[in-house]
């Protein structure tokens, strides 16, 4: 691998305690591109603008897809990489239905783990701090032909993150208009065109004083199926309900990680269809205890309120709720406090 190293580091710069999610990058990228149906050699090179043509074919139709994964800073200082093999394999399984070649294992990691070596610095420690990489990859070929391209740039780029929405609780809207993804669609793979779809519904959920949207089936909208950002858990009597994955639900990383830990605590988990209805029901009967969202970004995000058919519902102000109990025992794990699930940690030395 080429590595050309800036003669300018900007962490000097960096107010760690004040970062908005996704602004600021590390001194870094790594990059590597495919052509001639092979992935050339990856260089890892300053971070900066880059030239590209106007008519790369991402620009035109979309074909982009990413991944979202963090590296945690453990208290005895060492670099942990938060289940990354499965980051990879949703790469791919995303590559392969926007009909982008899947990126061979040693680029992905050789990419990752040098990045991070050069770029120790900008991983903090203490609790909600983390380094955000941030993998994808576009269609660079120069071409309007609507195909897929035979010209593909694959690139990591870092940004050191708190958690995303701070300490804050959300409000939520469950839409019953747009739709998020079809069945048979792309709602499943993390294709950049799946979040600017998100947008527009989101911006008039803002307005209303929600941050985000409660997506519901495109057939019907009586069944829940994620928050875009994130994965769903309700905890309705003394069970924890998620919607289960599909052609139209994003395979959450931490969603799989929070299922394992819940039942690990003894917690009675059901991955299946939970429509609005049951969800409604649950609220007027007084079972519906919490409500919370799991994602890289957000790690574990309560909700306070939530809104359907111009209603708004709070959900209970809980003594201990499942939601920080459950994300302690994901923290411990990925600041490595924790000895279990060794096989989730991947140290960078
Ligand atoms: C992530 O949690 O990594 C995501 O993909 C959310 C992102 C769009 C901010």
């Amino acid at each position: 691998m080429e590595i050309v190293l800036t003669k300018n580091s900007k962490i000097k710069n960096v107010d760690f305690e004040n970062l908005e999610f996704g602004k600021i990058f590390t001194d870094h990228l790594f990059v590597c591109k495919y052509s001639n149906n092979n992935w050339g050699t990856g260089k890892i090179m300053p971070y900066d603008n880059f030239l590209i043509s106007p008519s790369a074919r991402v620009f035109h139709y979309g074909q982009a897809i990413f991944e979202g994964m963090k590296c945690y800073r453990s208290d005895n200082d060492s670099l942990i990489l938060f289940r990354p093999d499965e980051n990879f394999k949703r790469f791919n399984k995303s590559s392969t239905r926007m009909a982008i070649p899947e990126i061979p294992k040693n680029i992905f990691f050789d990419g990752l783990t040098e990045l991070l070596k050069i770029d120790k610095d900008w991983v903090k420690k203490g609790d909600g701090n983390a380094l955000y990489l941030r993998p994808f990859v576009f269609a660079s070929e120069p071409s309007i032909n609507a195909s897929e391209a035979i010209e593909y740039t694959f690139m990591i780029i870092c940004c050191p993150a708190k958690s995303y929405y701070g300490n804050q609780k959300i409000k939520v809207k469950i839409e019953e208009k747009y739709s998020r993804a079809a069945k048979g669609g792309v709602g499943y793979a993390k294709a950049a065109g799946n979040y600017a779809a998100q947008f527009y519904p989101t911006s008039i959920a803002k307005e209303e004083g929600y941050q985000q949207i409660i997506w519901t089936d495109s057939n019907n909208h009586k069944s829940i199926e994620e928050a875009g950002t994130m994965n769903l858990f309700f905890r309705i009597g003394d069970k924890l309900i998620t919607s289960p994955t599909s052609d139209s639900i994003l395979d959450g990383i931490t969603r799989k990680s929070i299922i394992k830990l819940a039942k690990d605590s003894k917690i009675h988990v059901e991955e299946r269809i939970i429509t609005v209805d049951e969800l409604m029901n649950a609220q007027n009967k007084g079972e519906l205890m919490e409500i919370f969202g799991t994602g890289t970004a957000v790690v574990i995000l309560p909700i306070k309120t939530f809104g359907y058919q111009k209603n708004d519902f709070n959900l209970p102000d809980l003594k201990n709720p499942w939601s920080l109990m459950l994300k302690k025992k994901l923290n411990d794990i990925q600041y490595d406090r924790s000895a279990e699930y060794e096989n989730w940690k991947l140290k960078i030395s």
